[in-house]
């Protein structure tokens, strides 16, 4: 059955690698990722947005993921990702998620950790994991100047007090990653998370993965990330396998011919995650 995220992410942080979360919004997608853990032996989470759930619908979502994780020989979560509103953790929770992630980060710091503690309360009721988020993270501007970052960036002191007054399952912070692709490459704020991570015991979150070059996922790591989130690269690799299918035979019509290699496809750019990651052989 689905397992919350704590214990993954607590062995994580002993172990000094981190577990991949890797956005699902097909059958063929939740087939890849159970599949690729399988192949490494690693645990794995598999989390969906409200873009997720409103395309695919929730009973599909927790349906198919269930069935995967009961088939499998590896721990599987399923995390809800960005999740605004108390109303859509308890939706989510209702359908059997493991956890959830309550993404109050544009909210001041105070309503933040209020609604963080209000979705704490019902979830951990439950067993249910509570992720939460601090800091923005967002635009993919190249150059960030040191002003922007530290209004926009995770401030640490901030970070102490949040997990002080809200007991997080696990924070995601902003040092210099974006959800998307990237302009040029990212640079990230190492200092800021060896600083934040001083001050903070719970597992931290990377959110924006996808495009972050591997050596500075890996330094992120070291520096006490135990969580990786990761779809654009999912959506690439999977488009991209479609998409070579149909330019190659225009006249194919059965999707399974499309779907399949696009499958095959995820599978192996999300071994290649996990094995950067370190959680092979972890399960
Ligand atoms: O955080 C963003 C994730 O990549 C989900 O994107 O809202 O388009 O499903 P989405
Ligand atoms: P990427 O799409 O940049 O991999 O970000 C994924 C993410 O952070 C999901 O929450
Ligand atoms: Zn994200
Ligand atoms: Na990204």
């Amino acid at each position: 059955s689905l397992v919350p995220m704590t214990e993954l992410l607590k062995k994580a942080q002993q172990g000094h690698y981190a577990v991949g979360a890797f956005n699902c919004n097909n059958m063929e997608i939740v087939q890849a990722i159970v599949a690729a853990a399988e192949a490494e032996k690693s645990p794995v989470i598999i989390q969906a947005s409200q873009g997720a759930i409103k395309y695919a619908g929730i009973e599909y979502i927790s349906t198919l993921t269930q069935l995967a994780a009961e088939k499998a020989s590896v721990p599987v979560a399923l995390h809800l990702d960005h999740g605004t509103s108390f109303a859509q953790v308890v939706q989510c929770v209702r359908n059997g998620f493991s956890s959830v992630m309550i993404d109050g980060s544009k909210l001041p710091l105070e309503e933040n950790i209020a609604l963080t503690n209000k979705v704490i309360e019902v979830a951990h009721s439950i067993g249910v994991s509570v992720e939460a988020e601090l800091g923005k993270i967002g635009g993919t501007e190249d150059d960030i100047s040191v002003s922007e970052r530290d209004t926009l960036f995770t401030d640490p002191s901030d970070a102490e007090r949040f997990v002080r007054e809200a007991k997080v399952d696990a924070l995601a912070i902003a040092i210099g990653t974006a959800h998307g692709q990237y302009k040029g490459v990212p640079k990230l704020d190492f200092e800021r998370l060896k600083e934040i991570r001083k001050r903070v015991d719970t597992p931290i979150v990377l959110h924006g993965s996808s495009g972050v070059p591997e050596e500075a996922i890996r330094e992120a790591i070291s520096l006490g990330v135990c969580k990786v989130n990761i779809d654009t690269n999912i959506r690439e690799a999977f488009v991209a396998a479609a998409r070579q299918v149909m330019e190659q035979n225009p006249n194919e019509i059965d999707p399974r011919k499309m779907l399949g290699p696009a499958r095959e496809a995820t599978i192996a750019i999300i071994r290649g995650k996990i094995q950067i990651f370190g959680s092979s052989g972890k399960a």
